[in-house]
């Protein structure tokens, strides 16, 4: 495997987050975590897990949890707070690129959450169609990233100012490509799903994240 992208992100990751956002990031990626999208026993799969205290609350709520990330340094951290937990947990990891794990139609939910934004767009279209093939029918896909700047100009030059602060975090220590926010939502419609839920995440005041969950109809 090649180097880890994330060897000097991966330890401070979640305090950095936490700076950046406090409690909102965790917030919007645990939006779409309850009923009815939600269910004890559900299979759930998070894309690019990270630390994934998400995934773990997923798994706290009864669900069957699969993690999938490339970076052994991200899922250190995941496998620290998993066992912090003390709690006999349903958690599968898998440390591999996402596009190798074919599972299709398996997973009542699947996940991306603020990894969709690590791709240079022409590769979202794929990597969403990769994550609704992993997803059954009538089961759910959800994206929780970034909002997408629209509002009052205020508003909007805020969310700019603010992603693009990120991002070029990003660039400096992980490699990733600079890129406005992309339009989740016009995506998610366009490979076929019915959105049933978006939910904004404030942060100042200002609506920063968004969830989307939309359904794999076919
Ligand atoms: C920005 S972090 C987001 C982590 C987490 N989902 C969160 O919201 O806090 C992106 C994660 O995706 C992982 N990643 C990047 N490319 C990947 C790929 N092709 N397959 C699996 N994981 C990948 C990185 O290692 C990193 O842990």
């Amino acid at each position: 495997m090649s180097k880890d992208k994330y060897w000097l992100m991966g330890p401070v990751y979640d305090a950095l987050s936490w700076v950046f956002a406090g409690n909102s990031i965790y917030k919007c990626k645990c939006s779409m975590l309850k009923k009815p999208w939600l269910k004890p026993g559900d299979k759930v799969l998070f894309a690019g897990v990270g630390h994934g205290k998400e995934a773990i609350y997923a798994a706290e709520q009864g669900a069957r949890v699969t993690v999938v990330d490339l970076s052994e340094a991200m899922l250190k951290k995941f496998r620290e707070a998993v066992e912090r937990t003390g709690k006999d947990l349903d958690i599968r990891i898998i440390h591999a690129d996402i596009f190798k794990v074919e599972e299709f139609g398996e997973y009542d939910m699947v996940t991306g959450n603020f990894f969709f934004n690590l791709f240079p767009r022409n590769m979202v279209p794929t990597l969403l169609e990769h994550l609704i093939k992993l997803t059954r029918v009538n089961g759910h896909v959800v994206i929780s990233d970034f909002a997408y700047p629209q509002g009052n100009p205020l508003a909007k030059l805020f969310k700019q100012a603010y992603w693009y602060t990120a991002i070029l975090i990003f660039w400096a220590t992980t490699g990733a490509e600079i890129h406005p926010v992309y339009d989740y939502q016009r995506y998610m419609e366009e490979a076929g799903l019915k959105m049933r839920e978006i939910k904004h995440t404030p942060f100042l005041g200002i609506d920063a994240y968004t969830s989307m969950l939309g359904e794999r109809v076919a």
